[in-house]
């Protein structure tokens, strides 16, 4: 009898602003694949912990928020990024302010909690394939991805797009700080010892400075398609 064969994952690792998020949507809705969003387990476990008034220093307590959260992706209107609640909130919006991503980046240096989630997100892997977004999805959590991507771009291109989502939504807010607050994070995520960001030694880097969504969308469909 011969093995089953794997279900197929495209992993897509990048900083925050790299245009993940969008690239990872429109390639699972082009495929009909699953998404794994894993930087949103990691808003919804700081979102939790605070709610629940857990120390962010308190590994242990910050672990079982984790390895216990109850959470529910459900399917968006088309075009729209899934609905994420938790506990029966929806807590779409509240996961998404820069303070929760940023308090995600503090509890994502717990070796502890990477641990807590990484089941969890290997659970997201079912037929017919799924498409990966985060730090360490090639390195750490499907490091036999066929299909690896790193998305990168200069810290001041995504500064300038954070900054026009913002503004598109009516936040206020200063480009000087956006671009101090994505530096600090870049630092934080790639020199923690625990699953740093880096390109895994299988993964094509992209570099999106300049480039629209729709050519960063091909070039990882060619990808998909030699594999
Ligand atoms: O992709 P994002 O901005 O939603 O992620 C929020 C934070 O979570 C990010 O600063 C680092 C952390 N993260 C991580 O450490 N590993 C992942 N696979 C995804 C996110």
């Amino acid at each position: 009898m011969t093995a089953a064969k794997p279900v197929p994952v495209i992993t897509v690792d990048g900083p925050s602003g790299s245009g993940k998020g969008t690239v990872t949507q429109l390639l699972a809705r082009q495929l009909g694949w699953h998404l794994l969003d894993s930087g949103a387990l990691y808003r919804l476990t700081a979102l939790a912990a605070e709610r629940k008034g857990i120390a962010f220093d308190d590994e242990g307590a910050l672990a079982t928020v984790a390895r216990n959260l109850d959470v529910r992706f459900e399917p968006g209107p088309a075009g729209e990024p899934a609905r994420v609640v938790l506990e029966n909130e929806d807590v779409s919006a509240a996961i998404r302010t820069e303070t929760c991503g940023d308090n995600a980046s503090r509890i994502a240096v717990i070796q502890l909690v990477r641990d807590a989630l990484l089941q969890l997100q290997r659970d997201f892997r079912k037929a017919p394939g799924l498409v990966a977004d985060g730090r360490d999805m090639g390195t750490v959590v499907f490091p036999d991805a066929p299909v690896k991507v790193f998305l990168t771009a200069s810290a001041e291109e995504r500064a300038q797009r954070r900054y026009s989502q913002l503004k598109q939504a009516g936040v206020d807010v200063n480009i000087t700080a956006l671009l101090d607050e994505i530096r600090a994070r870049d630092d934080r995520d790639m020199n923690r010892t625990s699953a740093p960001l880096k390109p895994a030694e299988d993964a094509q880097v992209i570099d999106s400075t300049g480039l629209s969504i729709e050519e960063v969308l091909g070039r990882i469909m060619a990808l998909q398609s030699q594999a």
